[in-house]
C-alpha cells in the first residue's frame, strides 16, 4: 500500500486505444500509478490486466466522457482516491469531408470530446492542483489546430481550441507550480483513422500515410514531464506548420479544395 502511495497518479482519457493506451503502458513501466477512462469497457479492463501482470498498478472507469455527469463523477472518483500529478486530456476523434455533408450530431459529440470534456476536466483537477502547488495538465492537440483547411473544419477548429487554451492556461498558471501543455501531433499510427473512415459520410483522412509510431509520442511526452513547455510538436521538423497558413494561406484558398474534390470522387 505505502508503495502505491508513493507513485505519481496519472489519469489518461481516452485510453482504450492508439496513444492513450500507448502512455498507460508507457508511464506504468516507468513505475506511475495510472488510471485509465474511455467507453470501451473491456479495453480498459484488459489493458489494466496487462499492466498488472506486469508488476505495474492501474485502475480504470469506463464512460462517454461527451457527459459532464460522467466527467463529474469520474473526476469526484479519483480525487476521493488520491490526488492526481498529471491529467492527460487526450480523448478525441476526427472526420474528413465536407462540412456541409457532416452529421451535425457527429459534430456536436466532437465539440463535446474534444473541447468541452478537455476544459471540464481541466476545471475539475485544477483547483486540486493549485492547492498543492503541484500538477500538470497535458493536452492531446494536432497540427491541425494551426491548419485549417479543407475536409476537417470541425477537427481543426476543436484542436485551435485546445491550443487557445492551453495557451492561456499556461500563462495563467505562471508561477503557480502547476502547469498546462498541448502536445500538437502529426499523424500518428492508430486506429483514429479507420474510426473517422467508418463515421457516416466519413472519408479517409489523407495524412494517414505519414503516421509515425506512437513509442515517439511516448519518448516526446516523457520529456514533456519532466521538461514542461508549453507545446511541443510531435515529430519536432512539423514546427514549421506554423507557418503554412501564415505563408501561404492565399494559395491554399484556390488550390485546397482542389485536393477534397478529388479525394470525395474517388470515393464516388
Ligand atoms: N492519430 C493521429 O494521427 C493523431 C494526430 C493528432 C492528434 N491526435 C489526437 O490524439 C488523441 C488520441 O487519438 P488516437 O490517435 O489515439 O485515436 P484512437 O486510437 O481512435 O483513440 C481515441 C480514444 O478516444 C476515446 N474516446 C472517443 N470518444 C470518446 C467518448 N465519447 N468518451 C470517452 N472516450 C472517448 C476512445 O475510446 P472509446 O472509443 O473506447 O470511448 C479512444 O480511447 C485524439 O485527441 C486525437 O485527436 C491523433
Amino acid at each position: 500500500m505505502e508503495e502505491i502511495k508513493n507513485k505519481k497518479r496519472v489519469l489518461i482519457t481516452g485510453a482504450s486505444s492508439g496513444i492513450g493506451a500507448a502512455f498507460a503502458r508507457f508511464l506504468a513501466e516507468k513505475g506511475w500509478y495510472v488510471i485509465l477512462t474511455a467507453r470501451r469497457e473491456e479495453r480498459l479492463a484488459a489493458l489494466s490486466r496487462e499492466i498488472q501482470e506486469q508488476g505495474g498498478h492501474a485502475d480504470f472507469l469506463a464512460g462517454d466522457i461527451s457527459r459532464a455527469d460522467f466527467r463529474e463523477d469520474l473526476m469526484q472518483t479519483v480525487q476521493a482516491q488520491g490526488n492526481l500529478d498529471v491529467l492527460v486530456n487526450n480523448a478525441g476523434f476526427g472526420w474528413y469531408g465536407y462540412f456541409s455533408r457532416m452529421q451535425w450530431e457527429d459534430a456536436r459529440n466532437m465539440l463535446a470530446v474534444n473541447m468541452e470534456a478537455m476544459a471540464h476536466l481541466t476545471r475539475l483537477v485544477l483547483p486540486h492542483m493549485l492547492a498543492r502547488k503541484a500538477g500538470h495538465i497535458i493536452n492531446i492537440s494536432s497540427v491541425a489546430g494551426g491548419l485549417p483547411n479543407q475536409g476537417i473544419a470541425m477537427y481543426s477548429a476543436s484542436k485551435a481550441f485546445v491550443d487557445a487554451f492551453t495557451t492561456s492556461l499556461y500563462r495563467e498558471l505562471h508561477g503557480s507550480g502547476v502547469t498546462a501543455s498541448a502536445m500538437r501531433l502529426g499523424p500518428v499510427k492508430t486506429e483514429f483513422y479507420d474510426q473517422a473512415r467508418q463515421m457516416e459520410n466519413g472519408g479517409s483522412v489523407p495524412a494517414e500515410q505519414f503516421g509515425i509510431p506512437v513509442e515517439r509520442v511516448n519518448r516526446a511526452l516523457w520529456r514533456l514531464l519532466r521538461h514542461p513547455r508549453r507545446f511541443v510538436y510531435v515529430p519536432g521538423w512539423l514546427s514549421l506548420t506554423r507557418w503554412v497558413e501564415p505563408l501561404f494561406g492565399a494559395l491554399i484558398d484556390p488550390l485546397g479544395p482542389l485536393l477534397l474534390r478529388k479525394d470525395q470522387q474517388r470515393k464516388i
